[in-house]
């Protein structure tokens, strides 16, 4: 999705398809976006087939959508793409399930993924990233966006539990779930596309667990701290465990990739801002910051109204979806001065939402922002300057903006 809009124009938001695939490859979104907060802070769109949603794009509301599980519950689903069709998991997936039976399931998921837990992990991270590196030091074109891909198997895969072997077949099924209508992801149609993936990834973590219980072995994994992890005094279900696999890898595949690429391809855009990170390493923290609101790899989750509620000026009937744009609210002017301003320095950068709100927030956040900030760490040591070699490619996707291809060619320092 391009990430730096055009300059404002007339939008007719009665007609807007904020669906419209077409709108994240080749069109503006943020420009939509900018109108929808400024004219129609609560927005209505019926889809071809009667589907109809509710969509909330300032920071404010974004917020609230996604914090308050009394007035928006998750449990119908989170996902925009399964708009419609209630979750068959709800209740078992810790993304579709509510307080209190969520707070007790992530807090024994959660263990392993705490700041201090993944801070044992730095060193074999930064190694993973100076591999992943290594090929850009040649001066030949490298494709960011395409390679990135593989960045958090190559990361978060032996803390995982993932062996290296499963790792391209495990990012492909992942980004097929995410971009299902993406021509480099889709296989026949999109709802084929999303049976196999979903298929695939549950019988993976699935077969695992089976694997690890008749061997008896353990590797300190995450994985394997969901098999003997307890949840109110009782053991997670196989099936609970395969879905919060299922969950964990897609949240760790589909989203850290699409912010290093987008903001790098900001950093070249701005050179003055890559050499301001350069010259003052201390920056680099609130680069990743700045570079998780810019990109906003994921651009929205979904809720469904509990009742009646008035928000953003209007009302949501009981029992309506409801999308929360975390894209938009991440450019909210009232939160973030200039918004369209890529700005290292930015104050206040910590305040973006891109691991949204709530109870839901994001656990593998400090994973993501030790490696962001590794990487960058990395990156700024090692190379003087980066060009782009080519045009960037959108993925097709209303629920992830990435990119599919961002060639550039990097010079030694
Ligand atoms: C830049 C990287 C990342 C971004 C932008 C991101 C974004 C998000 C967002 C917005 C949510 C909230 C969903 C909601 O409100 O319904 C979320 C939840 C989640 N993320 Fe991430 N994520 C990232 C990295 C990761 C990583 C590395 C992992 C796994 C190690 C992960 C696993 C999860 C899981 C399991 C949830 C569900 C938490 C819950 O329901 O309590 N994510 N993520």
């Amino acid at each position: 999705m391009r990430l730096t809009p055009g300059p404002d124009r007339d939008i007719d938001l009665d007609t807007v398809n904020l669906f419209d695939l077409d709108l994240y490859t080749a069109g503006d979104p943020h420009t939509v976006w900018n109108a929808m907060r400024a004219k129609a802070p609560l927005h209505h769109q019926v889809l071809p087939g009667g589907r109809e949603f509710w969509s909330v794009t300032r920071y404010e509301d974004v917020c609230r959508v996604l914090g308050d599980h009394r007035e928006f519950t998750s449990e119908r689903g989170t996902v925009p793409t399964h708009l419609g069709t209630d979750d068959v998991a709800a209740g078992k997936l810790l993304t579709s399930t509510d307080p209190p039976r969520h707070t007790q399931v992530r807090r024994a998921i959660g263990a392993k993924l705490t700041a201090r837990a993944v801070a044992t992990w730095q060193d074999r991270i930064r190694q993973a990233i100076v591999g992943f590196l290594e090929p850009a030091l040649d001066g030949e074109v490298f494709d960011l966006a395409e390679r990135a891909l593989l960045l958090p198997a190559m990361i978060t895969g032996p803390l995982l539990g993932i062996p290296e072997k499963d790792w391209a077949e495990l990012v492909q099924l992942t980004a097929m779930v995410t971009a299902p209508s993406d021509r480099h992801f889709c296989h026949g149609s999109e709802d084929a596309t999303l049976a196999i993936a979903h298929h695939e990834l549950l019988s993976y973590v699935t077969e695992w667990v089976k694997q690890r219980r008749a061997s008896g072995e353990a590797d300190g994994s995450v994985l394997d701290h969901l098999v003997n992890a307890t949840a109110g005094d009782a053991p997670l279900t196989d099936e609970e465990i395969a879905l919060d696999g299922y969950s964990i890898l897609l949240g760790a595949n589909v989203t850290t990739p699409h912010t290093v690429s987008g903001t790098v391809q900001a950093l070249i855009e701005h050179p003055e801002q890559f050499a301001r990170a350069q010259a003052d390493e201390s920056l680099i923290p609130n680069l990743v910051e700045e570079g998780l609101r810019w990109t906003s790899a994921a651009t929205n989750f979904m809720r469904y109204a509990v009742d009646d509620i008035e928000i953003g000026g209007g009302t949501i009937p009981a029992r309506g979806a409801v999308v929360a744009w975390i894209g938009s609210a991440n450019r909210d002017e009232l939160q973030f001065p200039d918004p369209h301003v890529f700005d290292i320095a930015r104050n206040g950068a910590k305040r973006q939402v891109a691991f949204g709100f709530g109870p839901h927030f994001c656990i593998g956040a400090p994973l993501a922002r030790m490696s962001l900030r590794i990487y960058f760490e990395e990156l700024l040591r090692r190379f003087s300057s980066l060009e782009f070699a080519g045009e960037p490619e959108h993925l097709r996707s209303f629920f992830i903006a990435g990119m599919t291809h961002l060639p550039i060619v990097a010079r030694k320092r």
